[in-house]
């Protein structure tokens, strides 16, 4: 694999970088010759996630920090901004909250969502475009949910703070667009990670049948036929990241296997 020299290279900011969704974008934007600030609550598995990068030969960065606590996104920013003096690409990504109905939502509950979903990755968003907006070049990615576009009714916390980051994120992209800065969202569905093993058996808990039969329902409800691969969002949020996508902003790609009714 082939990488720029590191003066040339962008520097990404990925949260949930451990697993799933956030360690499959930290891998294509490693391969894209980006240097890496990786986030996430635990430590040790974010020391894996780096050695697991170390033969890309990009730079690996990690700090530790909870996207619940109102403090992290000043310690993320505080170490990107040590570690290179500067961010090109944030992709917004941590942990989803708890399953709940609508009607099981409570007060508490919407304000940890909220915290979680929206205002950290609001908060780290200030604090990191301003440099890229005198830079006159950054990418702003943030994985969100299917959920922005169609709520899932066991989602209830999701579906509300998402669409309240999805929402500011519009705004955003409208005024910050001529400052060469893109602000895009990606829309999974269902795709393999141990998030959505850990939905499917909160699904079998709750219905009684074998975590087997729920998944592989679910994956027969999709018109793909099967879940998604990590990878397959992943080359999404580069592709949003990249020069090539220099005039897509304000807007979000469902990586869904079809799933979505709506139109966009
Ligand atoms: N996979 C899908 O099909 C799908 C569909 C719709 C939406 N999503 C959303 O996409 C995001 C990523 O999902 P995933 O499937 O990749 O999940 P995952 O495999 O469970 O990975 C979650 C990552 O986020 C980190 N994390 C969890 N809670 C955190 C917190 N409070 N602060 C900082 N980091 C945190 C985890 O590491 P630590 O535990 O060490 O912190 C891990 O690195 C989630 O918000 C999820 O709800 C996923």
């Amino acid at each position: 694999m082939s990488t720029s020299p590191a003066a040339q290279r962008k520097v990404a900011v990925v949260g949930g970088a451990t697993s799933g969704l956030g360690a499959a974008s930290a891998r294509a934007l490693a391969e894209a010759g980006h240097d890496l600030l990786l986030w996430s609550r635990d430590q040790a598995r974010l020391d894996a996630t780096a050695a697991d990068l170390a033969g890309t030969g990009v730079t690996v960065r990690t700090v530790a920090a909870d996207a619940a606590d109102p403090g992290a996104a000043a310690v993320v920013a505080e170490a990107a901004v040590e570690a290179y003096g500067r961010v090109d690409v944030l992709v917004l990504n941590a942990g989803g909250p708890p399953v709940a109905r609508a009607d099981e939502v409570t007060a508490e509950g919407l304000r940890a969502a909220f915290q979680l979903l929206a205002v950290t990755p609001v908060d780290l968003a200030n604090r990191l475009l301003p440099a890229m907006r005198e830079r006159g070049w950054g990418r702003v990615v943030s994985i969100m949910s299917s959920g922005v576009r169609e709520p899932i009714d066991t989602l209830a916390y999701s579906n509300a703070g998402r669409a309240a980051l999805a929402a500011w994120m519009k705004t955003l992209s409208r005024t910050i667009a001529g400052d060469g800065v893109t602000v895009n969202g990606v829309l999974p569905g269902r795709i393999a990670t141990p998030r959505v093993a850990s939905l499917d058996e909160a699904a079998a808990k709750r219905t009684g049948k074998p975590v087997e039969d729920v998944s592989r329902d679910s994956a027969a409800s999709i018109p793909a036929g099967r879940y998604g691969r990590p990878e397959e969002l992943a080359a999404v949020v580069a592709f949003l990241a990249s020069d090539a996508a220099s005039y897509v902003t304000g807007t979000t790609i469902a990586c869904d296997g079809g799933s979505l009714r709506s139109l966009p």
